[in-house]
C-alpha cells in the first residue's frame, strides 16, 4: 500500500495511542450528588439540547434518537435499540449530563454494507450486533471536571456489554484525545475491524475514532505495515493470528 498522508497520520496516531495506553484508566468512583440513570420522557427538553453541544460541528442528523425515543420501552437497550442516559443532580433533579449510544452508525456508511446486496445486508446486521457507537456525550459546563463524563461513559459501557456489544467506538474532535485516553480508549484516524466479511476500514475527515474493547478476547492489534490498529476477536473466527502482517491491503497470516 503506498504511503499516503492518511497512512502517515494513522501511524503517528498509533504511536500516540500506544503511549496513551500506558495510562491506566481510572475506575468510576461513586459521584456524590449525581446519579446516572435512563433518561425519562420528561427529560427531553434538557437531554437533547445538551447532546447537541457535543455534535455542534457535525450534522444534527448524526443523532439517531428523535425526542419520541425517550418514551420507547426498554428492549436491547434502555430505549428500544438506543441507550439514552442522563446524569441527574440528586438534590434538584436537574439533568447535568447526557449520553446517547447504540449500534455504531458508521457501519451503514461503507460500500461493504450496501443493503442492496445480500452480503452487505448480512454484514451490517452482524456488525451492528457487536460494535457499539457512543453517538454523543455532554456535561453541563457548571459540572465539568467532576467526573460526570467519566461516570456516563463507564455506565454506558456496562449497558452495552450486557447487551452483547464487544467493542465500543465513538467519533471525536482530536482535542478530546486526552479525555478518551483517560477512559481507556485508543484514538485513531482509521480503524480496521476484522469482520466475517473481511477487513472493514472506517475513517472520518477531521475526526478521530476512539475505540475500546468491552470483553476479554477483543484486542486492538498492531500489525506490521498495517495503516491502522486492527480490532481482533470481535467476531467468532475473526482473530488476527500472531505473526500476521499487512500487504497490498490484505492481512497475510503465517
Ligand atoms: C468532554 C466532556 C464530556 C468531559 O466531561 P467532564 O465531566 O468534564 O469529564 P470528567 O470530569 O469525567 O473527566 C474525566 C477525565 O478526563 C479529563 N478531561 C476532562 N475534560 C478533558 C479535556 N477536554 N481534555 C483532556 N482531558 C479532559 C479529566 O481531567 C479527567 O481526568 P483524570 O482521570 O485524570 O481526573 C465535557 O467537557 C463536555 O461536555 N464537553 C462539551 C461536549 C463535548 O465536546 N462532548 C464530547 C463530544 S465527542
Amino acid at each position: 500500500m503506498p504511503k499516503t498522508a492518511r497512512t502517515r497520520r494513522a501511524a503517528a496516531a498509533s504511536k500516540a495511542a500506544a503511549r496513551a495506553r500506558h495510562l491506566p484508566p481510572r475506575p468510576a468512583a461513586p459521584l456524590p450528588g449525581v446519579r446516572i440513570e435512563p433518561a425519562q420522557p420528561g427529560d427531553a427538553d434538557a437531554y437533547f439540547p445538551l447532546l447537541l453541544t457535543a455534535i455542534s460541528r457535525r450534522s444534527e442528523a448524526d443523532l439517531p434518537a428523535p425526542p419520541e425515543m425517550l418514551a420507547a420501552p426498554p428492549e436491547r437497550l434502555t430505549h428500544g435499540q438506543a441507550l439514552c442516559l442522563v446524569a441527574r443532580d440528586t438534590t434538584t433533579g436537574q439533568v447535568v449530563g447526557a449520553l446517547a449510544a447504540g449500534a455504531a452508525t458508521w457501519i451503514d456508511e461503507n460500500p461493504l454494507t450496501d443493503p442492496a446486496t445480500m452480503r452487505g445486508f448480512l454484514l451490517a446486521g452482524l456488525m451492528k450486533y457487536r460494535i457499539a457507537g457512543i453517538h454523543a456525550v455532554a456535561v453541563a459546563p457548571t459540572h465539568h471536571h467532576r467526573g460526570v463524563g467519566r461516570a456516563l461513559i463507564t455506565a454506558a459501557e456496562q449497558y452495552l456489554r450486557q447487551a452483547g456489544f464487544r467493542l465500543a467506538t465513538l467519533l471525536h474532535d482530536p482535542v478530546l484525545t486526552g479525555f478518551y485516553a483517560r477512559l481507556g480508549y485508543l484514538s485513531t484516524p482509521l480503524l480496521i475491524s476484522f469482520t466475517p466479511g473481511g477487513l472493514f476500514g472506517e475513517d472520518h475527515v477531521g475526526y478521530l475514532t476512539a475505540v475500546k474493547p468491552l470483553e476479554p478476547g477483543v484486542e486492538l492489534v498492531t500489525v506490521p505495515q498495517a495503516p491502522a490498529p486492527i480490532a481482533s476477536g470481535v467476531f467468532p473466527g475473526c482473530t488476527v493470528p500472531a505473526g500476521s502482517w499487512f500487504e497490498d491491503g490484505h492481512l497475510v497470516t503465517p
